[in-house]
């Protein structure tokens, strides 16, 4: 029986035992790698992805769907029902553009109040010129006024679009 006062465990191992035990250490480091890679190559392979629903050519195939798609459109052909809540979408632009306008033009005065301006969702500023009435304020802005230039410099706007960021600003205070 080998105890640790053996003479043999107190002399260390021979030369061909710590060879043996590098060979089966190496051989153990291998077959380790090998099970790692197989383990994590059969998490893939194990399951069944022609099952799952997000892996079905459909569902590939709306992920990979272009952005945009060209066809070609026959404006006489009977058009989906989808299309024809036409009155909502013809509400929704006018709103946007009042939005838009803003915006793009009255918000450089308008939004931090610069130049005497009435601030946009400023109460205060706004309330006596609301009181004046709206087609006051449609004149004014599109006439311009002091230091508020007509249109809010921008000749190219319509006088309807002036009109609706007028309301759109004036709803904002309210
Ligand atoms: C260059 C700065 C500037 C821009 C851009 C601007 N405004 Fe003004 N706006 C002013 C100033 C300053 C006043 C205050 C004028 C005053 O009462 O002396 C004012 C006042 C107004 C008033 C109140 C007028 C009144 O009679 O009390 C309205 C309405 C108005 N602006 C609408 C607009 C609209 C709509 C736009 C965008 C299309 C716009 N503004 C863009 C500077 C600007």
């Amino acid at each position: 029986m080998i105890t640790s006062s053996s003479p043999r465990a107190q002399r260390g191992m021979s030369t061909v035992e710590s060879a043996i035990a590098v060979a089966v250490g190496a051989i153990g480091m291998v077959l380790g790698i090998v099970l790692l890679v197989q383990y994590a190559t059969s998490s893939y392979t194990s399951r069944d992805s022609r099952n799952e629903t997000s892996m079905s050519h459909d569902a590939i195939m709306a992920r990979l769907k272009p952005v945009g798609e060209i066809g070609m459109y026959d404006p006489n052909a009977p058009q989906p029902i989808a299309a024809k809540p036409v009155a909502i979408a013809a509400a929704a632009p006018s709103a946007n553009k009042a939005e838009a306008t803003f915006k793009g033009v009255c918000s450089a005065c308008h939004g931090a109040g610069v130049m005497g301006a009435p601030k946009f969702g400023d109460k205060a500023a706004w309330g006596p010129r609301i009181a004046k009435g709206l087609d006051v304020l449609y004149v004014s802005a599109i006439k311009g006024k002091n230091a508020m230039p007509a249109k809010g410099g921008n000749p190219t706007l319509a006088d309807d679009d002036i009109k609706a960021a007028v309301q759109y600003m004036v709803n904002a205070a309210k």
